[in-house]
């Protein structure tokens, strides 16, 4: 008999909700918060009011798209954190409620974990061990992923997050939350020619809030002898600050693939939907002979298919959670 899975997806500011049928995804369907956006970055109170609104009709829509009944479920999945703990409730409350009318058990996921195993959602799936760069809104993480429940941090960031980067530029360069895919866009028409420091940093830690400070003076040297600096020049900041994190990352995941011996080496998170990391890594793996994956789009960004896709394989091994789960909003990798 084959296993069915509704997953729910609400640490931060997008309702997921997917079916997934023996670890493959029927239906991803997803209501992204556009009320953020006035704000300038994640209002937590806006988002769980949001995810209130979102999860019904998004699980009703993920169903009808899967062409499934809830009553021939196996299985609610849900992330239980890290993330905001308002919106955490949301998902984990519904699930608990949802599981409890239709007495199947629930299974809890962590969303780190979910983000490196989107990429066993299609084929060509990794195999292990493989090394995962995890670039997202709150992380960045170099993982050595020995098996679906073995996972090692072996780098993380100091300070900000990758995807924080961005959107911190972006901030100071007046564009839109979240600006990550704006930066992305507007860089295709520039050229990386400010250059902007590498930071000294040891082993295989990150850092990326030395480098928001320099942009920031240089912007504001830039504008005192020329106030339209931002505007006659936005391409090719874009450019210069997408080079800049980009070459950061890429440069500690040779080090860790130099480090550890694994060549096999996989993007995750919402930063690998950039174009530019995409490419770069793909330009790596070719002149370092690494098997390289990237996610499919739809898998970079929060999703509940990736949520779906982790607890089928907590299924097989009967790992369940208790009816008495709560969310965890610092959830460790390593649990
Ligand atoms: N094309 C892109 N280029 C650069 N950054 C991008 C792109 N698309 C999305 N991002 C960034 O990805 C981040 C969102 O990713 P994601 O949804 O995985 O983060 P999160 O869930 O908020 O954080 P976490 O997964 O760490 O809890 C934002 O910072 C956004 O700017
Ligand atoms: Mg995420």
């Amino acid at each position: 008999m084959s296993v069915l899975i509704l997953a729910i997806e609400s640490s931060c500011d997008d309702t997921s909700a997917a079916v997934v049928r023996d670890g493959v995804v029927l239906s991803n369907c997803v209501a992204s918060q556009e009320a953020h956006r006035l704000y300038g970055g994640v209002v937590p109170e806006v988002a769980s009011r949001a995810h209130q609104v979102h999860l019904i009709p998004v699980v009703d829509q993920a169903l009808k798209e899967a062409v499934i009944e809830k009553t021939a479920l196996s299985a609610i999945a849900f992330t239980r954190g890290p993330g905001l703990m308002g919106s955490l409730m949301v998902g984990v409350s519904f699930a608990k409620a949802m599981g409890l009318a239709l007495h199947i058990p629930l299974i809890d996921v962590n969303h780190m974990r979910a983000h490196i195993l989107a990429h066993f959602a299609e084929d060509p799936k990794p195999e292990f061990p493989f090394l995962s760069l995890t670039v997202s809104g709150g992380h960045t993480q170099l993982v050595v992923v020995r098996d679906f429940f073995e996972m090692t941090i072996i780098g993380q960031t100091i300070d900000d997050a990758a995807g924080e980067a961005f959107d911190k530029t972006g901030k100071l360069l007046g564009l839109d939350y979240p600006a990550g895919p704006l930066i992305d866009q507007l860089a295709q028409n520039g050229q990386p020619k400010f250059p902007f420091p590498e930071p000294k940093i040891e082993g295989l830690d990150f850092s990326f809030s030395g480098l928001k400070t320099s942009i920031l003076y240089f912007l504001r040297k830039q504008i005192k002898a020329q106030p339209d600096f931002i505007q006659e020049n936005l391409a090719d900041i874009c450019a210069s600050v997408q080079h800049r994190i980009i070459t950061i990352l890429l440069n500690k995941l040779e080090q860790a693939v130099a480090q550890t011996g694994i060549k096999r080496v996989a993007l995750a998170g919402g930063v690998s939907a950039n174009s530019a990391l995409r490419d770069g890594l793909k330009e790596r793996a070719l002149a370092n002979q690494w098997e390289a994956f990237v996610p499919k789009f739809a898998y970079c960004t929060d999703n509940a298919a990736m949520v779906g896709v982790t607890a089928y394989y907590k299924y097989l091994i009967g790992q369940f959670a208790a009816q008495d789960v709560a969310p965890s909003p610092r959830l460790s990798m390593t649990l």
